[in-house]
């Protein structure tokens, strides 16, 4: 495996590989973004991992500093499921001095949820995303459908650039309790982590009552039901169409409908998602 610092030295590594699958991630990589790296490897592309914890993309500074760092570890896990190339950057070497940040106009997808909650978090993903696909030059890359939102914005950049990237979307992996896997997982206390399977419990109780009740009712229930963790603060809980992230506002049609989850638990935020309806 490659290790890489500088991105003139890795785009001329890669400059003759028409086969790159890349994987961006920002580190204290977990079997979630381990499953990216093995669809890339198993469609025999040279996979390129980044982990770079992106400044531009963190409205809370708190969060930014907090966030995990565990690179001996990466490399390790990594280097056990195959992955060809990392690429670690000083963050000098992304937004050399004098950087003029992109404006994208990403339109609805980005004004609910996760937009509206962390006011310039896509505006600053999708800068960094650009300049790492304009690095690494990939035929194909890996994202996790745990971001579902950040997909779609993902999507919608390659459309809007018309680069020749295509997307490939990852389940969500999940720890045994069903609590979908996280860097920031780590951050939780004994306590915190256990309350923190009732966000995945939760949108199981939906789901198993989407045929019973109307979707008011299932969002009573699942507010009702987060009463049973009293450390989960909820921040929203959303039901919105897969393909572009509208609200739904009342009962569905015969389109793919999708739950959407945001909570605090302590000083960690923590997202998640489920296909309900479709
Ligand atoms: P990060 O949170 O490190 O995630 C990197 C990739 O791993 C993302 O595509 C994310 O959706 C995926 N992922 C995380 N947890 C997952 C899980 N439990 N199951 C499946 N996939 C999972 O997302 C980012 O970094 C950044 O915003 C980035 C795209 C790297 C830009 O800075």
């Amino acid at each position: 495996m490659k290790v890489f610092k500088e991105k003139a030295a890795l785009t001329a590594y890669l400059s003759n590989n028409k086969n790159v699958g890349f994987v961006p991630t920002m580190g204290a990589l977990h079997p979630g973004h381990i499953s990216l790296i093995s669809m890339s490897v198993a469609q025999g592309l040279t996979t390129v991992c980044s982990i770079f914890v992106n400044p531009a993309q963190f409205n809370d500074k708190n969060d930014l500093i907090n966030y995990p760092r565990t690179i001996e570890k990466d490399l390790q896990l990594l280097e056990a499921a195959g992955c060809d190339v990392v690429f670690i950057p000083e963050v000098s070497e992304i937004y050399p001095p004098n950087t003029e940040m992109q404006q994208y106009d990403f339109g609805a997808i980005e004004k609910v949820m996760e937009g509206e909650h962390r006011p310039g978090h896509f505006n600053g993903m999708a800068n960094v995303v650009e300049r790492l696909f304009g690095i690494v030059k990939p035929q194909f890359a890996f994202f996790g459908e745990k971001d579902f939102q950040q997909l779609c914005v993902i999507k919608q950049l390659v459309k809007l650039l018309q680069l020749p990237i295509t997307i490939v979307p990852g389940k969500i992996v999940r720890e045994n309790d069903g609590l979908a896997m996280s860097s920031r997982n780590m951050l939780l206390t004994a306590e915190e982590r256990k309350q923190a399977a009732g966000i995945y419990a939760t949108l199981c109780l939906v789901k198993e009552n989407k045929d019973v009740y109307n979707t008011e009712q299932l969002m009573q229930l699942a507010q009702n039901n987060f009463k049973h963790y009293p450390l989960i603060n909820l921040e929203y809980i959303q039901f919105a169409y897969a393909d572009d992230l509208a609200p739904l506002k009342h009962n569905h049609s015969n389109s793919a409908v999708m739950m959407f989850v945001a909570v605090r638990i302590g000083k960690v935020r923590l997202i998640d998602n489920m296909l309900i309806y479709g």
